[in-house]
């Protein structure tokens, strides 16, 4: 089978759980399987609440409903972030405000996000990009300063730590993805984790159709009805089986992407010294999670021929993000805070490399061997 860019691991579990869930022919929102992965995540991040949804951009689009953004309000926002970020703020009518990155490893460049805050500022959203801790100690200092509410992206980082405390304990409002792509992986899939309780009841009645159904579950009310605003982010039980056999398999699939990241970071590093390039910066204190493994060229001519040598050797590899704060809604519907210049050079300088739980010893040959021979020309 040819090299593949990212590819989930799967073991007997996934798919024995899969099966009870269609058989048993209860294939709805929160079942048995998905209440269960909840109660992982739950014990795993020490939530106040856990909501399982659909995907990231769910988490985020029902993060902004909770936080009742609306219009006049503005939400900071990192320019080099995916675009659920810019659209969930856009969908309440609010307007995100870009804010620029630091240039080493594309977390949000926090003095600008502090010299951002106006009297409309809401809340400070922020990512901790590829596994590895933003400056969350800032980040909350500007919060409270500022009553803010803070929504981070862990996307990236479900189980990392930073300084000693796990990632994903900053937010008020916390965003988890389960796609495919990720290292928890059950297709489509999210999670909008609830560190600050009082946002706890509006999540669960807008995560459910705007009613006060898990209050009737609960036996709180004889009967449930519409409350609020909210739609519908529940996903069902056969994504809540493969979610909750993937939580039960974290240690297996953070141990092999570690040992891939370590093999493969060693192998290129002495040419990335010797070229120009920078290879991903997983910083001090921190125990990223080998969600990607990237380098930085030295400019973009350098980032395509590098892209196309790796595919000439078979090697898939891909840019990422494209700054918002530039992009065709972002300039509709946001505002740039200053030009954005280290989100445009990190996303015209960056290579991701293959990065999953299934590369083999020769998959990783593979990789440092097409690295190291490309040529970097300045
Ligand atoms: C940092 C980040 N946030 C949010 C998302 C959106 O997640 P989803 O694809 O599950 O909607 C992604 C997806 O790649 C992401 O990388």
């Amino acid at each position: 089978m040819s090299l593949r860019f990212t590819h989930p691991y799967i073991s007997s579990a996934e798919l024995d759980s899969v099966r009870r869930v269609i058989e048993s022919g209860v294939t709805g929102g929160d079942g048995p399987f998905t209440l269960s992965a909840a109660s992982r995540l739950t014990e795993m991040l020490d939530a106040a609440h856990v909501a399982i949804v659909s995907s990231g951009t769910d988490a985020a689009e029902l993060a902004g409903i909770v936080a009742d953004f609306g219009p006049g309000d503005e939400v900071i926002v990192p320019s080099y972030q995916f675009p659920s970020a810019g659209l969930s703020v856009a969908l309440r009518g609010a307007t995100p405000v870009f804010v620029d990155v630091d240039p080493r490893n594309g977390n949000i460049d926090v003095e600008q996000a502090r010299a951002a805050v106006t009297s409309n500022t809401r809340a400070i959203t922020f990512v901790n990009y590829a596994g590895v801790s933003a400056d969350t100690a800032t980040i909350r200092q500007i919060a409270n300063q500022h009553d803010l509410i803070v929504i981070e992206d862990n996307c990236h980082s479900l189980g990392g730590t930073h300084a000693g405390e796990p990632m994903g304990r900053c937010g008020d409002l916390v965003l988890h993805s389960f796609h495919a792509s990720k290292n928890i992986a059950c297709g489509e899939g999210g999670a909008l984790v609830v560190n600050n309780p009082k946002f706890t009841e509006r999540t669960e009645i807008a995560r459910e159709k705007g009613t006060n159904r898990n209050r009737f579950l609960r036996g709180e009310v004889d009967r449930y009805t519409w409350v609020d605003v909210g739609s519908n982010y529940l996903p069902s039980d056969v994504q809540g089986a493969m979610l909750d056999s993937q939580l039960a398999d974290y240690d297996i699939i953070q141990g092999r992407r570690m040992s891939a990241w370590a093999s493969m970071n060693g192998g290129i590093s002495e040419w990335a010294a010797n070229s120009g390039v920078s290879v991903m910066d997983a910083g001090v204190g921190n125990n990223h999670t080998a969600h990607l493994l990237f380098v930085l060229m030295p400019n973009q001519t350098q980032q395509r021929a590098l892209i196309e040598h790796l595919s000439s050797h078979g090697v898939p590899s891909a840019t990422h993000f494209q700054p918002l704060h530039s992009s065709e809604a972002g300039e509709r519907r946001g505002r740039a805070f200053d030009s954005g210049e280290n989100s445009t050079a990190f996303a015209s300088r960056i290579v991701r490399l293959p990065m999953h739980a299934n590369l083999e010893p020769a998959d990783v040959d593979l990789i440092i061997d097409s690295v190291t021979s490309f040529e970097v020309r300045a």
